[in-house]
């Protein structure tokens, strides 16, 4: 039974600390499911649009477009939907901070 809620409190600590937004790094971490098409730089190394560098606002505004389906893509409106709008804001912030 001790074991047990030991247990339980290891795995609550950092659930507790994401949903407060205390982590610094959740826009970075949230940014890496990008970076297999738009590299974690933002600087793509394929044919994918680049997207390091741009203002906040206007990748979060895309981003939402892509979501809420008034953009047309082949794949961005099928990934933008997987995240909240916070976590859109968190990763624009991360990108635009990409020089
Ligand atoms: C599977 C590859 C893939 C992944 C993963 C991906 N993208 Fe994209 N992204 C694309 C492609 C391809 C386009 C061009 C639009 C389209 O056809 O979907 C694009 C377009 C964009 C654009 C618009 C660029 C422009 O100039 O119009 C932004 C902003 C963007 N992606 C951000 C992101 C963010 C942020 C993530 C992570 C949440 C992400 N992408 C994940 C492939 C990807």
């Amino acid at each position: 039974m001790r074991i047990r809620l030991a247990l339980a409190a290891l795995l609550t600590v950092p659930f507790a600390a994401a949903a407060q937004g205390a982590d610094p790094n959740l826009g970075r971490n949230l940014a890496a499911t990008c970076a297999g098409c738009h590299n974690i730089t933002g600087k793509s190394l394929t044919g994918v649009p680049g997207i390091a560098g741009r203002s906040k606002e206007s990748l979060a505004s895309t981003l939402k477009e892509f979501k809420g389906g008034q953009r047309s893509a082949t794949v961005m409106h099928q990934l933008a939907k997987g995240y909240t709008d916070q976590q859109l804001e968190l990763i624009a912030a991360y990108f635009a901070a990409q020089k």
